[in-house]
This record gives structure tokens, C-alpha cells and sequence, in this order.
């Protein structure tokens, strides 16, 4: 099983390479690395805040490259939860190819400020965003061609795993003058 010391950070130079098209009918290794980064994502969400496990740091999304495999291949796992943190629901994604097809002009931005796996240290700031995209992929857990509208939070983090892709970290979309300057047009997400 994958374990957080497995992730790259972003001082190991692969964070910064670019993933290439995966050929499909996807391949029996490929296809269990999903598996893999979706059973981390889920034992990782599993973990409470008050016990922390150096092995498990939580994490709803992570890419291939974060495990040093140049793929567009990403896991998705975000809970929907009631106010009593109950799960009432979960979006879980093991996608292939990935691309954004069309997106709002409108922006928005976690008002916490992103973090990544394979980011150790903190980086304060608004991270702008679309507000809702459209992604097509290959989803390997329905095994099927899929077009995804995501919107707000998943909108989000579909973004961020797909900015891994090209190499990019949240940080980089961080105002260095000043982290949180008002973003125009943009959706302050809690
Ligand atoms: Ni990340």
C-alpha cells in the first residue's frame, strides 16, 4: 500500500515534469496504481484529526506524478458530510486522460487556501479557480468515457490534480505581493 513517505515533495525535480496521454484499454498496472492511490485516499480520510498517522497525511486527490510516474492518470475521493462529520455521500474518481473542455468565467477559491501531498510547508494565500468546469476523462472505476461537471470545492480539486499534470503546484497560482488581494469575480468557497 502506498504510504505518505511514497509521495514525492516538491524539492524531488519530477513534481516539475510534464505527464503524458496513458493508451487505453488501460493497462493491468495502471489500473491497480489507481486502486492503490484511491485505497490511500480513503485510509488517509480515515485517520482522525486527534490521532495523525506520519504514514496517512489526509488527502482528496492525488496524481501519478506525486508518486514519480509521468501518467495523466488521478483518484479522486471527496466525502460529503452532514454536521455531525456523518458521511452522507462520497464523489470518487479513478480518471485517465483527463482535459478540461469548457469552464465559467466566474472564479472562486478555498478560503482556507489549497495544500498538496507533496507540498510540506505551508503556502498562505487565495488560490483562484474556475468556479465550475467540464472534464471529460476515462473513469477506470465504471470503465467508461465520462463528462464531469464539477462545480465550487470539486470544481476545485479537479483543477488541482489536473494543474499536476502540467507540473504546477497551488502555490505558483499564489499573488506573491499579496497572497490574499481580493480575487474579482470570485466565490469565496469555506
Ligand atoms: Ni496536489
Amino acid at each position: 500500500m502506498i504510504r505518505y513517505g511514497n509521495i514525492i515533495d516538491d524539492k524531488d525535480p519530477r513534481i516539475r515534469e510534464k505527464s503524458e496521454e496513458v493508451p487505453l484499454p488501460l493497462s493491468a498496472e495502471d489500473r491497480a496504481m489507481l486502486e492503490e492511490m484511491l485505497e490511500y485516499l480513503e485510509a488517509s480520510q480515515a485517520v482522525s484529526d486527534d490521532e495523525e498517522n506520519e504514514d496517512l497525511r489526509p488527502g482528496v486527490g492525488m496524481a501519478a506524478i506525486q508518486l514519480g510516474i509521468p501518467k495523466k492518470i488521478c483518484a479522486v475521493l471527496i466525502y460529503e458530510t452532514d454536521e455531525d462529520q456523518n458521511v452522507t455521500g462520497e464523489t470518487r474518481y479513478g480518471l485517465v486522460n483527463p482535459k478540461i473542455v469548457s469552464h465559467s468565467e466566474k472564479l472562486c477559491y478555498l478560503k482556507a487556501g489549497e495544500g498538496c501531498l507533496s507540498v510540506r510547508e505551508e503556502h498562505e494565500g487565495y488560490v483562484p479557480r474556475y468556479q465550475k468546469v467540464t472534464v471529460t476523462a476515462y473513469d477506470a472505476l465504471q470503465d467508461c468515457e465520462v463528462t464531469i461537471v464539477a462545480r465550487g470545492y470539486h470544481a476545485i480539486v479537479l483543477q488541482h490534480e489536473l494543474d499536476h499534470f502540467s507540473g504546477t503546484l497551488f502555490y505558483d497560482h499564489i499573488n506573491p505581493e499579496d497572497p490574499f488581494a481580493e480575487i474579482p469575480n470570485a466565490a469565496e468557497i469555506e
